[in-house]
């Protein structure tokens, strides 16, 4: 029998094989949107990055000014055994095995550009990166473009409704789970994620809300409102997070020490101190993981349904270009009808 963790895996490998034929989740019913991920959402910095890097524990994401992330990243992480070393793939590069995350941060700006060209533009068509870690749980995390309100120079005036509409598509869909993310030192009341969070899931029962640049407030002030749900009330907890100042990441502090120092901030704070086993990135990391495959689980019936229904189009398509197939789309369908069967076992037995 499969564990939970293995589930979270094929899950994974399902919508990688979906978007090898296309099937991005964006817009359309589809067997990707059929299965549960997690989307990050919040304005232009307010630490999407750190967060997504933290939970990582790694640094490899590009940085900068303005609008960085163009395209959707679906991020895969997929725990391996302690003692052996982490790498990183894409699947718009297989067969090459990145050791180097300063690699793997240059080649998500590459494939940026390569489809975005160099204008700043944005598009749809996600990038997807699997990381093979020791340090990481199972999980799928989808970085979206940071809302934005206003455009900047060389950028077309629709980019902010480009953007709103794109983070949209995907956290409109049931099955999204929002990581929605704000910075402590503005009003929640003005946030943008949970401005929308608000707006697709109004019970909040998808939606984890995540504070970030707690120890940027002002003195005298704290965020307890907010992390004890009296500000805003969301079905699950809030996570506060401390991630690294620009000043850290100048002086290079490592991912590892920045979740010593994020643990510390916690235990020590006055103000959080009985919040501590609650807060920081390597819980909020647990915590996706744990309700991914709750989600999962409770959604084994449904998504046996599509995939025996996606087993029956497959065959049709199969039939209609006729085997056996020398093209590279009938391999493809071949490789995921075999997917969807291999879940609809586990899946099966996951029932019994
Ligand atoms: P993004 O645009 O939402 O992806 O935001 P980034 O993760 O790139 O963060 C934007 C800036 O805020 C960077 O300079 C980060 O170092 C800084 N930052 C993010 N989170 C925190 C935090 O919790 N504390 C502090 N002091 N700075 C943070
Ligand atoms: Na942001
Ligand atoms: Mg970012």
């Amino acid at each position: 029998m499969a564990t939970m963790e293995s589930l979270i895996g094929l899950v994974n490998r399902i919508q990688r094989a979906c978007t090898v034929l296309g099937d991005h989740g964006g817009e359309g019913m589809s067997l990707w949107e059929a299965l549960p991920s997690v989307a990050v959402v919040g304005g232009q910095s307010s630490g999407k990055s750190s967060v997504l890097e933290s939970v990582v524990g790694r640094d490899f994401l590009p940085r900068g000014s303005g609008i960085v992330t163009r395209r959707p990243l679906v991020l895969q992480l997929h725990k391996i055994e302690d003692g052996k070393s982490e790498y990183a793939e894409f699947l718009h590069a297989p067969k090459k095995r990145f050791t180097d995350f300063a690699a793997v941060r240059k080649e998500i700006a590459d494939e940026t550009d390569r489809i975005t060209g160099k204008s700043k533009q944005i598009s749809n068509i996600p990038i997807h990166l699997s990381i093979y870690s020791p340090n990481v749980v199972n999980l799928t995390l989808i970085d979206l473009p940071g809302l934005t309100k206003v455009a900047v120079e060389g950028q077309p005036e629709s980019i902010v409704e480009d953007i709103e509409n794109m983070v949209r598509t995907y956290v409109e869909k049931p099955n999204c789970i929002i990581l929605a993310i704000s910075p402590a030192n503005q009003d929640i009341a003005t946030s943008d994620a949970i401005k929308l969070a608000r707006e697709v899931d109004p019970s909040g029962e998808r939606t984890f809300g995540v504070l970030t640049k707690l120890d940027l407030m002002d003195k005298g002030t704290n965020a307890l409102d907010v992390l004890e749900g009296r500000a805003y009330r969301l079905q699950h907890p809030w996570v506060g997070i401390v991630n690294r100042s620009q000043a850290d990441i100048n002086k290079n502090v490592d991912m590892i020490a920045a979740r010593r120092k994020e643990r510390e901030y916690f235990e020590t704070s006055p103000e959080y101190g009985h919040l501590a086993s609650k807060m920081g990135a390597e819980y909020l990391a647990k915590l996706l993981s744990k309700h991914l495959e709750t989600v999962i689980r409770q959604r084994i019936p449904s998504i046996i349904a599509l995939i025996n229904k996606t087993i029956d189009e497959l065959n049709a398509e199969l039939d209609r270009i006729g085997r056996p197939i020398a093209v590279d789309s009938g391999a493809q369908l071949y490789t995921i009808l075999e997917l969807c069967r291999a879940f609809d076992r586990v899946f099966k037995e996951h029932l019994d």
